[in-house]
């Protein structure tokens, strides 16, 4: 098969999914000898125009695992503004070491809905988004190491093929409710309503957290309220200069206090080709 462009399409709120986004691009642009162009749908701007994909290209499509699925408010996207005409895909997720339980199934059936042949795919073990203790300083060096070396297997896959692969096959199922959130006590945490806090002796009020939100749920006049709704993504905390978002609500803390509990066994990476 002739691949004429590597397409690095991804959705990241705290950086992991474009980083592996961009190592197996950058990866394969360079054993195919194509350029590599990025689609990046984090903020909603990017999400208003559809993004189609002709035969010719490589789309190397990547996303977080939210409660053991794509995350919700993104499927919507997915599914409707990505588009392949017959154009080979690497579907992959990133989880934050306790389990990427359905997102994977669900990240290739919606790409092959939407006309893309998933050829090689993967689940990649990142530091968790909501504490260090999971998975802590994921990916490193090595595992970017080990995305290339998958890249150029996938890539040798694409260059013996004459014609489309048959599709990958990845564990999971797509119709799966949702991964349902455990408090400390073992009971479902209830945390849909919570909402970063701020602390207004440390916020310089530099708009960092409105301009990077993935919903624009941050108040533009007043960085301190939420009008809009929180994906509990984490990107304000995580991309605030001074440290003064933060999350306080019981349930939230109770769920993270039972990962760091339960899921501090480091998980390894999957990959299917
Ligand atoms: C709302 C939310 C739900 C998450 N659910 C899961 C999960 O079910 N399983 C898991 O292993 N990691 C889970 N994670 C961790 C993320 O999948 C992981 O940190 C991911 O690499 C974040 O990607 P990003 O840096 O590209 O935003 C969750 C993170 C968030 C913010």
């Amino acid at each position: 098969m002739k691949i004429q462009r590597i397409c690095s399409v991804y959705w990241s709120a705290t950086g992991n999914s474009r980083k592996v986004a961009r190592t197996v691009s950058g990866a394969i642009g360079e054993y195919l000898g194509c350029p590599v162009e990025e689609f990046d749908f984090t903020l909603p701007g990017a999400r208003e125009t559809v993004m189609e994909f002709s035969s010719k290209d490589l789309a190397v499509v990547v996303l977080p695992t939210y409660a053991g699925k794509l995350p919700n408010k993104m499927l919507p996207f997915v599914q409707t503004g990505i588009k392949g005409n017959g154009t080979p895909a690497i579907p992959l997720v990133t989880f934050g070491n306790r389990s990427f339980d359905n997102s994977l199934a669900e990240l290739v059936d919606s790409l092959k809905s939407n006309h893309f042949f998933p050829m090689a795919a993967g689940a990649v073990v990142c530091r968790h988004a909501f504490t260090d203790l999971l998975a802590a300083g994921k990916p490193t060096e090595q595992d970017l190491e080990d995305l290339k070396q998958f890249a150029r297997k996938a890539a040798e896959k694409i260059l013996e093929a004459s014609s489309l692969p048959a599709p990958v096959t990845v564990p999971g199922d797509s119709s799966a409710p949702y991964y349902i959130p455990k408090g400390l006590d073992g009971q479902p945490a209830k945390f849909l309503k919570a909402r970063p806090k701020t602390n207004l002796d440390s916020c310089i009020r530099c708009g960092v957290c409105a301009r990077l939100c993935p919903m624009e749920a941050i108040s533009s006049e007043d960085y301190s309220q939420v009008p809009g709704t929180c994906i509990k993504c984490q990107r304000c905390v995580r991309s605030c200069s001074q440290k003064a978002k933060y999350f306080d609500d019981p349930a939230f803390l109770s769920h993270v206090a039972m990962l760091e509990a339960n899921f501090q066994d480091l998980k390894v990476s999957s990959f299917y080709l």
